[in-house]
């Protein structure tokens, strides 16, 4: 494990769930975060292990002091995390998607190169970057062209074209892992912004969850916790490769409700909230992840419907306030 990593985005919802298993790895980590949706509360359980508050630096991935900020914490590894992470809300501000995603990536990549830094991992999109799945594939491998129906999907291709570009012009080394639909708990207790936990928040506190479109559309959901090993591993392995990080498993939103319904004792078919979907969502996503693990060691060990039993007895466990709201 590399001794010094930092990582951006830190904070939010999967990178609580990354820099907590650095930590318990024993890596010294940094985190930078702009806070804008990244909390405290998500580092806690990092500050338990050993964490220093000293090192959780607040600050923007587009701020042109950015590559001081790097190279005076001089880390051995960058994650890069932080983003804009809404297809929805990249749809309706582009700009500021691009502003982010696109620009702020490329800040962090000039500021990785100055420092020296001997490796960025980068957390890519296998949810958008390939666009809906055709008919004729059962899944999208990382040779599948990239063809994103969002601003959002288009940026993290942009991003992980730049990677490449990158290692060619300065030798800097890269991972790139084209992550699923992340769910499992927020280590602050929040609701994860996902549809998985919309489900379970929900008819945990006895609502209608909201189903977005004729919820036939499908997505390769895999649990956070597997996300972050993913991340650890890419620390020392897989050097120039876009990986994709799933199941391989095509789930249907319609089925997930099911799944979530069953684990949370709501019946088998809860009454729902019928909402138009939203655009720019892909119809169909599944991942072949055979290259992970071949490059990584890395496969998923959590199965949906025992991942969303873990998260119905974890949410149970919160305080009824946020579990209800
Ligand atoms: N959650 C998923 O299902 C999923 C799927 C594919 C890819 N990803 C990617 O994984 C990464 C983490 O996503 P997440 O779900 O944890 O989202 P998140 O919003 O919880 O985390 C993003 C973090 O980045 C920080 N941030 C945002 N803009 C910033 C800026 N300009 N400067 C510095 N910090 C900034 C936020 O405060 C937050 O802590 C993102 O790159 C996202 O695109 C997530």
């Amino acid at each position: 494990m590399a001794p010094r990593v930092l990582v951006t985005g830190g904070a939010g919802y999967l990178g609580g769930h990354v820099v907590l298993r650095l930590c318990a790895a024993g890596a010294r980590v940094g985190v930078l975060d702009s806070f804008v949706t990244g909390t405290r509360a998500n580092l806690e359980p990092a500050i338990q292990l050993g964490l220093r508050t000293d090192d959780v630096l607040v600050g923007d991935i587009r701020d042109r002091q950015l590559p001081h900020r790097v190279a005076a914490w001089d880390p051995e590894v960058v994650i890069h995390l932080a983003a804009q992470p809404s297809v929805a809300a990249s749809v309706r501000d582009p700009l500021l998607d691009a502003e982010v995603n696109v620009l702020g990536t490329l800040n962090v990549l000039t500021a990785a190169t100055r420092a020296a830094v001997r490796k960025v991992v980068f957390a890519s999109s296998g949810g958008t970057v390939y666009g809906s799945l055709p008919p004729r594939l059962a899944r999208a491998t990382e040779q599948t062209a990239h063809r994103p129906e969002s601003p959002y999907g288009l940026s993290k291709a942009t991003a992980d074209r730049y990677l490449r570009l990158h290692e060619r012009l300065h030798g800097l080394r890269f991972t790139s892992l084209a992550l699923g639909n992340v769910y499992g708990p927020r280590l602050d207790g929040g609701r994860p912004a996902n549809v998985v936990g919309g489900f379970v928040f929900a008819l945990l506190a006895g609502h209608r969850p909201v189903l977005h479109g004729d919820g036939r559309q499908t997505r390769d959901f895999v649990h956070v916790t597997d996300v972050a090993r993913a991340f650890e591993s890419a620390c020392d392995r897989g050097d120039g490769t876009f990986l994709n990080i799933g199941t391989g498993v095509e789930t249907s939103v319609l089925r997930l409700l099911r799944i979530v319904a069953g684990a949370a004792g709501a019946g088998r078919e809860p009454p729902v909230e019928h909402r138009a979907a939203p655009p720019g969502e892909a119809r169909r996503v599944c991942l072949d992840i055979t290259a992970a693990g071949t490059h990584l060691g890395w496969r998923p060990r959590l199965r949906l419907a025992d991942g969303v039993a873990r998260l119905v007895a974890e949410v149970r466990g919160l305080p009824a306030a946020a579990a209800g709201g």
